[in-house]
C-alpha cells in the first residue's frame, strides 16, 4: 500500500524553506535521523505538556539520548488555559537557565496547545530557534501543526499574541492517536469532515464510510485521513499563507463556531462548536440560495456519527450569538462575512471567498437550531 511507505507533503512558505510534513505510522523512530538532516542543533529543548509527556515523554528521550543527541523536557500542565503568556514566559526563562543558546532547536511534542505555545517559544527565542512540530492530537497533526501560525491566548481573546514561525519539520505519527481519548479523536476529526466539505467529496465520502474506524484509530484509515486533510491543509497554506484571500475557504463553520463558543464563555470544545457551526451555515447557505439543498442533512448525519450534538448548547442565546458575531440589533442593519459551500466539496466564490450576509437571515437559521 501506498501509504506504508509514508506521505511526505511539502509546504512553501514565505517565512523560510520549504518543510515536509511526514505522515507515516511509526515515523517517531526516524526522528534522530531526520532532526540530522533537517534541524541540527547543539541542544534540543523538547516541549510538551505533562499528560502527553507523562505517556510518550520517556520514548522521544531515550529515542534522541540514545543517538547522542543533547536533549531536555520542558513541560508545563495540559489544556487550553496553559496557552498563555506566562507559560511562553516560565518555557523560556527555564531555557535561559538552563544556558540554551542561539544553536538550539524546539520539539513541540503534544496537541495544539503545545504545538501553539511552543512554535511561540521558538519564534520569540534568542529573537527565533527552529522549531519541529511532532503532533500527538489529531487537531494538532491536520490542522495546528501546519501551517506556521503560533501564539498564546490573552483574556481578550484567543490567538490574539503570537507569530508566523513555520516549523523546519512536521512528523506526524498517527500510532500516538491510540493512546489519545475517543472524545479527542472525535474533536480533531470534525476539522477533517471541514476538509472534505470545502475542498474534497470523495474524502468526505470515504470519512463517512470509515467513521467507526476512525473514531477507533484504526492505523490504516486514520493514516489515509491524515494525510489528505494534510495535503488539503497544505494546498490551501502554500498558496495563501497570510489568510489574504484563499485560506479564508479553512473558516468555513467557524464564523458561527467563534461566536458560540464565544457566548458560552467557551464552555464547549471547538470541534463541537465547528461541527455545528457547519451544519448552521450550510443551513445558511440553502436559505440563500448559494448551497445546494441537503447539503446541511448530510453534514448533520455525519457530525451525529462522530457522537457531538447538532444543537445550540445550553445557554447559546441566539441573540448571545448574534451580539459576538457583531451583527446584532444594535448594529442594525449589521452583516457579517461567511464562508459558504455551493455544494459538499466545494465552495461558492462570488467577487471573494467570503460574503456578506444580512443579520435577519443569520438569526433567522439560529432560532431554528434551538428549536429543532
Ligand atoms: N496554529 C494553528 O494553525 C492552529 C490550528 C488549529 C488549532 N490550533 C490550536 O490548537 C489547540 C487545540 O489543539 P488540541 O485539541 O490538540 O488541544 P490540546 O493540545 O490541549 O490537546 C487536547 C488534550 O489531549 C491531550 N493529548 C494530546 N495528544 C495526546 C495523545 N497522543 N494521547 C493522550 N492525550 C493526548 C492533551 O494533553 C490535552 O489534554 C487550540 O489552542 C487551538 O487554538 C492552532
Ligand atoms: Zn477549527
Amino acid at each position: 500500500m501506498e501509504q506504508e511507505a509514508g506521505t511526505i507533503v511539502r509546504v512553501s512558505t514565505a517565512f523560510g524553506p520549504d518543510y515536509p510534513v511526514i505522515v507515516e505510522p511509526g515515523v517517531l523512530d526516524r526522528l534522530p535521523v531526520l532532526l540530522g538532516e533537517l534541524a541540527p542543533a547543539h541542544r534540543y529543548a523538547l516541549i510538551s505538556d505533562d499528560t502527553v509527556f507523562g505517556l510518550h515523554g520517556d520514548r522521544v528521550m531515550s529515542l534522541l539520548a540514545g543517538t547522542g543527541l543533547r536533549v531536555e523536557p520542558f513541560t508545563f500542565p495540559a489544556g487550553e488555559a496553559s496557552k498563555t503568556r506566562d507559560t511562553w514566559a516560565e518555557l523560556t526563562d527555564r531555557m535561559l537557565d538552563a544556558r540554551f543558546g542561539r544553536d538550539s532547536v524546539v520539539l513541540a511534542l503534544g496537541g495544539g496547545v503545545t504545538g501553539d505555545v511552543a512554535g511561540f517559544v521558538a519564534a520569540s527565542y534568542m529573537r527565533g530557534v527552529p522549531v519541529v512540530q511532532i503532533p500527538t492530537s489529531l487537531v494538532a497533526m491536520i490542522d495546528a501543526s501546519v501551517g506556521g501560525k503560533t501564539g498564546v491566548d490573552t483574556p481578550a481573546g484567543k490567538n490574539l499574541v503570537g507569530a508566523f514561525h513555520p516549523p523546519r519539520l512536521v512528523l506526524a505519527d498517527p500510532e500516538f492517536v491510540t493512546t489519545l481519548p475517543r472524545a479527542e479523536r472525535a474533536q480533531g476529526l470534525v476539522e477533517a469532515v471541514k476538509h472534505g466539505a470545502i475542498m474534497d467529496l470523495p474524502y468526505l465520502d470515504d470519512l463517512e464510510r470509515s467513521m467507526a474506524a476512525l473514531l477507533q484509530a484504526e492505523s490504516e484509515p486514520l493514516t489515509r485521513a491524515v494525510a489528505r486533510s494534510v495535503e488539503l491543509k497544505a494546498s490551501v497554506v502554500s498558496e495563501d499563507e497570510r489568510e489574504a484571500g484563499f485560506r479564508q475557504i479553512l473558516n468555513f463553520g467557524h464564523t458561527l463556531a467563534h461566536a458560540i463558543e464565544a457566548a458560552v464563555s467557551y464552555a464547549v470544545p471547538h470541534g463541537s462548536a465547528v461541527g455545528l457551526g457547519m451544519i448552521l451555515e450550510a443551513r445558511l447557505g440553502e436559505a440563500l440560495g448559494v448551497t445546494a439543498a441537503g447539503t446541511s442533512e448530510r453534514l448533520s448525519r455525519v457530525v451525529r456519527s462522530l457522537e457531538i450534538p447538532e444543537h445550540l448548547p445550553p445557554g447559546a442565546a441566539p441573540g448571545e450569538i448574534m451580539s459576538y458575531l457583531g451583527a446584532d440589533k444594535k448594529a442594525r442593519g449589521g452583516e457579517t462575512r461567511f464562508v459558504l459551500l455551493s455544494e459538499l466539496g466545494a465552495i461558492s466564490k462570488e467577487d471573494d471567498w467570503s460574503r456578506r450576509v444580512p443579520a435577519a437571515a443569520i438569526e433567522e437559521i439560529l432560532t431554528t437550531a434551538v428549536t429543532t
